[in-house]
């Protein structure tokens, strides 16, 4: 608002007394944005001034305890709020961008999945040609959509990646492999790189290097196969809205370039790619509704997010064939635990993390000495911020139980009750 003002010709100067946490929102000019919302409402402020002057035919239609002018209506239909409307602090956030988009700007909201491919699907036909386009797959519901759309635009001219890269859960390759290739018929090549991946981490426990090297590592691996395919012009990548946000954020600095979360991140210059992202202007929630509309199956439409690094960094300590085999077997349980409690959907992620501490234990007559598998089940909107879930002491038992009698070498459990911040979801 600061910027809008003063580009309107109003003034804007540091306030005596910052803002900054929960305000009360007083509405002095009801309709428009705060068409049918009470009078005064809890709004998330942050800001250090306050407008002194408004632009030449505005007014202010909210204010605050700090801001005359919390809110401001103009010629031409133009607005301007100070507090945040768009973060979960503003509990009516919801409902002033739905005045605004439905009221105000008269919007619709037809969206729908169907159109949305049919034009994408044009899109991209029109503009690739009869060129060829690489996808590479992670595994994830983005880069399975993404590449969806692009074989139902321009089919066997399609070829898609998939790096396996020995860091998976369980029967996840596998998954991967029989959606796309076996039912639906997209030309995949499979690359089997768990040799590679695991000799590069070989010996490393620093999280950032083990990221590093899966990164250098996945780069090798995709140029080879991407060189080796011949001449591709396009890589087609599942690049949602958020992702161009930050990048953007990143152009001011120079640096618009390919999405790092797919760790293809950083190509080298003799694969120049133009990109296709059908996706860019999607939230997740949407490429979630498209994948179901083009007949993607449930479990990869919902799969909850999986860190690019995988299981190497739920492997706190060195990562070896060995322990993958005894963190995935633990994963495995969790998850179907949690499928199994309902709770899969209501979660924003669970999993489990082999811890490099050994403790005792006993079973039968034997005294144990075994490692301590660490559960972690977080609840977020978006991954930035989390809470440990309250998930019921039944379920939880269910796990424990399981996983200290069905993994080899486990002999004791603990659930992981820190919230981010100041604690990170993942481990490393
Ligand atoms: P943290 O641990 O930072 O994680 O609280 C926030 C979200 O990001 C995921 N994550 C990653 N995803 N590459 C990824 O693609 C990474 O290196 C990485 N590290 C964390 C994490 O699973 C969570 O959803």
């Amino acid at each position: 608002m600061q910027l809008l003002a003063q580009d309107l010709g109003g003034a804007v100067e540091p306030a005596a007394r910052r803002e900054y946490g929960l305000a009360s929102l007083v509405v002095d000019e009801a309709g428009g944005l705060f068409e049918r919302l009470p009078a005064e409402l809890p709004v998330w402020m942050s800001h250090g001034d306050v407008i002194t002057r408004l632009p030449p035919g505005f007014r202010a239609v909210a204010h605050s305890l700090n801001s005359p002018c919390a809110a401001m209506a103009g010629p031409a239909g133009r607005l301007g709020i100070q507090f945040h409307p768009e973060v979960v602090h503003t509990p009516l956030g919801r409902e002033v961008l739905r005045n605004f988009l439905y009221r105000v700007c008269g919007c619709s909201g037809t969206w729908e999945p169907s159109s949305f491919i049919d034009m994408a699907v044009s899109d991209v036909r029109s503009r690739v040609a009869d060129r060829r386009v690489l996808c590479a797959l992670s595994g994830g519901v983005d880069s399975a959509v993404a590449a969806t759309l692009v074989h139902r635009a321009v089919g066997r001219q399609l070829v898609c990646v998939f790096v396996d890269n020995g860091l998976l859960r369980r029967a996840e390759a596998d998954r991967v492999i029989d959606i796309m290739s076996r039912q639906r018929h997209i030309d995949l090549v499979h690359v089997d790189a768990s040799d590679r991946f695991l000799a590069a981490l070989a010996g490393v426990v620093d999280p950032e290097e083990k990221r590093r090297r899966i990164g250098r590592t996945f780069i090798e691996v995709f140029e080879q196969e991407a060189l080796r395919l011949g001449q591709v012009d396009f890589l087609a990548q599942g690049t949602l809205y958020p992702d161009v946000i930050e990048s953007t954020a990143r152009d001011t600095h120079g640096a618009r370039t390919i999405k790092t979360h797919h760790n293809v991140g950083g190509l080298p210059e003799n694969l120049r790619f133009e990109l296709v992202e059908p996706l860019r202007y999607l939230f997740k929630d949407e490429v979630r509704k498209v994948g179901l509309a083009l007949g993607l199956p449930e479990d990869l439409v919902f799969r909850q997010p999986f860190p690019g690094p995988g299981l190497a960094i739920r492997c706190v300590g060195e990562v070896t064939r060995d322990r993958l085999e005894t963190l995935r077997a633990a994963d495995w349980i969790v998850i179907d635990e949690i499928k199994r409690s309902g709770l899969y959907r209501e979660v924003w992620q669970s999993f489990a993390i082999l811890t490099p501490i050994s403790s005792v234990g006993v079973m039968g007559d034997g005294r144990t000495y075994a490692n301590v598998v660490a559960i972690r089940i977080v609840t977020s909107d978006d991954g930035m911020t989390a809470d440990w879930a309250k998930v019921p002491y039944d379920v939880l038992g269910a796990i424990s139980r399981r996983i200290v009698n069905e993994v080899q070498g486990v002999n004791r459990v603990v659930y992981d009750i820190s919230s981010k911040p100041p604690s990170t979801i993942e481990w490393e």
